[in-house]
């Protein structure tokens, strides 16, 4: 009944959204509260690394507000929506940081342009950036 399980219904999905060149494949949606008003839902667009039967593995740039050095342990809602699939998931759990051997593996593997993007934002221009004005909703 292994097929039957979230994880794997999602990692299906996944799978057959890309094989559909859907764009959506890639991405997530990673849902935390602001470090400083827990009133105050934040939300962000993350590539998906990896998943598997009981985690999902994200590469998050530690200069922005979502640190992990800050958020360990928070607890987290991530939506993947597949439009070619008209279907959505969502995960709920605790992030946990990657063992440095692992993280160390996966950055051997990020493709060099990723790199070079990363290096951008940590000399350059610093992710979340707020712009000026506001609207409501
Ligand atoms: C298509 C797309 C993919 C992204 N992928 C990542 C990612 O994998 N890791 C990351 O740290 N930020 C990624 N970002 C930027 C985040 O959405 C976010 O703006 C940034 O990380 C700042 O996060 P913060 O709101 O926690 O400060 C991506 C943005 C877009 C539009």
């Amino acid at each position: 009944m292994t097929e039957y399980q979230p994880m794997t219904l999602l990692m299906n999905a996944r799978q057959e959204a890309k094989q559909n060149q859907d764009p959506s494949a890639k991405y997530c949606t990673l849902a935390t509260l602001e470090q400083n008003d827990a009133s105050q839902p934040r939300m962000r667009t993350l590539v998906v690394r990896e998943i598997n039967a009981d985690s999902c593995v994200l590469f998050v740039n530690k200069l922005a507000q979502k640190n992990l050095l800050h958020l360990n342990e928070a607890k987290v809602e991530l939506l993947f929506f597949y439009p070619s699939l008209l279907q959505q998931f969502r995960v709920r759990g605790e992030l946990s940081l990657m063992c440095p051997e692992v993280l160390e593996t996966h950055w051997q593997h990020k493709p060099y342009i990723s790199k070079l993007l990363d290096h951008f934002y940590h000399t350059v221009a610093h992710q979340s950036a707020a712009l000026e004005g506001s609207f409501e909703v």
